[in-house]
């Protein structure tokens, strides 16, 4: 049994619009991290696609995942849109700043980027919350344990 598998985390879709390049990534390693102003840390791996994309952005969307959104979170999980569109075939919009929502989700956040850190072969990406809409009341996906439920 691994122990860090003993953190638990909700399971996320962090989507990016860089240059018009959008790509989207499951994303557990996320986190509240400020009250006032409300901010959120994700950590992205360097060898991910997302990381080059994020890396010549300003901000992000985070897309909170329902239980019923499994299937998302291994499309974009297990995919590098390096290779493929990983949108094609799924319901969503852009907002008003560009940045993909998708539907159907329990919560979204479109975050500025403010702060990074290095954090190993991650990079932690602090983004500020300017935009937060809650849209539906069920209990998000989580991960833990290397499972998703
Ligand atoms: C449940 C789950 C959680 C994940 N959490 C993270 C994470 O927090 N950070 C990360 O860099 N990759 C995470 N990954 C792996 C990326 O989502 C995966 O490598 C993805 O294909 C990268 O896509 P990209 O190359 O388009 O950026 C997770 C994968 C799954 C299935």
């Amino acid at each position: 049994m691994d122990a860090l598998g003993k953190i638990y985390n909700v399971a996320s879709i962090v989507t990016i619009n860089s240059n018009n390049k959008l790509n989207g990534i499951t994303v557990a390693w996320i986190t509240r991290v400020s009250i006032k102003p409300p901010m959120i840390a994700i950590s992205i791996g360097k060898q991910r696609y997302s990381y080059e994309l994020l890396e010549s952005a300003d901000k992000f969307g985070v897309c909170i995942l329902s239980k019923e959104q499994k299937n998302l979170a291994k499309i974009f999980g297990s995919k590098s849109g390096r290779n493929i569109n990983k949108f094609e075939n799924v319901d969503f919009e852009l907002t008003k700043s560009g940045i993909p929502k998708i539907k159907n989700i329990v919560a979204f956040f479109e975050c500025k980027i403010v702060n990074k850190a290095e954090a190993g072969d991650h990079i932690v990406y602090i983004g500020k919350v300017v935009n937060q809409e809650l849209l539906k009341f069920d209990q998000p996906l989580l991960y833990g344990e290397h499972q998703l439920f």
